[in-house]
Parts: C-alpha cells; structure tokens; sequence
C-alpha cells in the first residue's frame, strides 16, 4: 500500500536498514544533513534527471542531491553547459545553484551503506518516485544515471523490464514521456573510462534535440 506521504519526512521509518545507518551517522556527523534528500528543482521542469542513492559524504552531508561528492562536479558541469542550471556549482547547498527546466531527485532517498540499496529499498522508495515524477505537470523527459534508477522508472511506469533494457544513450517512450538512460556518474565509471564526459555529453545533446524538436 502507497504511503499517505509523498515525500519521506526526515524520519522516515520505511528501511530499516537505512534507518539504522542514518542514525549512525548522526550520531558520527551531528551537523551533517542525515536525512532523505529531497528533490532539487522546480517541479514545473520539462526534465528530471533520476540518481542513484545520496552519497554518505555528498548528498547525505549537504541535503541537496549530487551536491558534495564526486559524482556531482560532472553533473552539474553538464548542466550548466546545457543551460539546464545557472550560477556557480560550489558543491554546497548555499552556493546559489538554481535549476532551469530540470529537476533532480533519487531512485532511493537515504544514503545506502557502500552505496548499495537492496532491492527491497528500491522498491519502498520508489512509493516516493512515483508521486515525484506525478507532480511534474510539464514533465517531456526523465535521464536515469545507471541501470537501477532506470529499471525503478520502468517499474514505476508498470512497464516490462524486457522491453525496456538499459543501454547507455538508450531512449525508450513511458507513455508520453521519454526516459533516456546513461551509466551514472560515479567516480568509479568516469576514472575507469566507462563513462567519459563526452558521453555524458551525448546523452544531454540528445535530450536538448528531444526538447526542441
Ligand atoms: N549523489 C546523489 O544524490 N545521487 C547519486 O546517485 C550519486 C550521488
């Protein structure tokens, strides 16, 4: 059964897991955010761009998704080339960043130990996805970052895993609306060369074209 909810409160008591490792951090990190991170940006974008999980020191410090960690310098990078954010990323809540046109939020909320949702997590998680792309009244496309925020889109579409393969720089219609896909952002993937910035790039380029066509 759906939550009555649409977005986790700062205690929210659905993973038990996850809960014991945010209070852990806590405990650790006292100023630290500790809590699921909410979206960012404006739900009337045409774009939201779907996330893994915060990262212990990047999302999960700060409470702005990407927004701390490796993973978020080509992110945001990338949008503000594509005039999908404006201002000056300095990797901290304050630093002005605004989002044009795009939003972005995480297949799981809390920060996962090791960076690792169980399947399990993903699922009572995506009780909050669901809702999150429903209130975007303008929404045209979704970018997942990595093959678990793309199969969390497809299920929360209901649609079958097989005919919805990730690819990177993959394309499938939900409906009306597009999920373009891309290997995530990870420190791992860009220093290994699985994903470089060029790449990153393409998949943006197709989304603006997607846009404007
Ligand atoms: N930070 C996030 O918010 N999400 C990710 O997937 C990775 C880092």
């Amino acid at each position: 059964m759906p939550p009555a909810d649409t977005k986790p409160g700062r205690d929210c008591p659905r993973c038990p897991r996850l809960v014991a490792f945010r209070e852990a951090a806590r405990v650790k990190q006292p100023d630290w955010f500790n809590a699921p991170v909410p979206s960012f940006g404006p739900a009337a974008a045409r774009v939201l761009i779907v996330g893994l999980a915060p990262g212990l020191q990047g999302a999960n410090r700060t409470g702005r998704p990407f927004t701390g960690d490796y993973a978020g310098v080509l992110l945001y990078d990338t949008l503000l080339r594509f005039g999908f954010a404006k201002g000056v990323f300095e990797a901290r809540i304050d630093d002005g960043l605004t989002l044009i046109d795009c939003r972005i939020t995480n297949a799981v909320r809390c920060v996962p130990p090791e960076n690792k949702p169980t399947t399990a997590e993903i699922a009572t998680c995506r009780d909050f996805l669901t809702p999150t792309i429903g209130e975007m009244p303008n929404l045209k496309a979704m970018i997942a970052l990595g093959a678990i925020a793309h199969y969390s889109v497809v299920s929360a579409f209901g649609a079958k895993k097989s005919k919805t393969p990730f690819k990177h720089g993959g394309k499938h219609m939900l409906g009306e609306l597009a999920l373009f896909s891309s290997y995530h952002c990870s420190r791992y993937n860009t220093n290994t060369g699985v994903l470089t910035p060029e790449m990153f790039r393409d998949v943006f380029t197709s989304v603006r074209n997607y846009l404007d066509a």
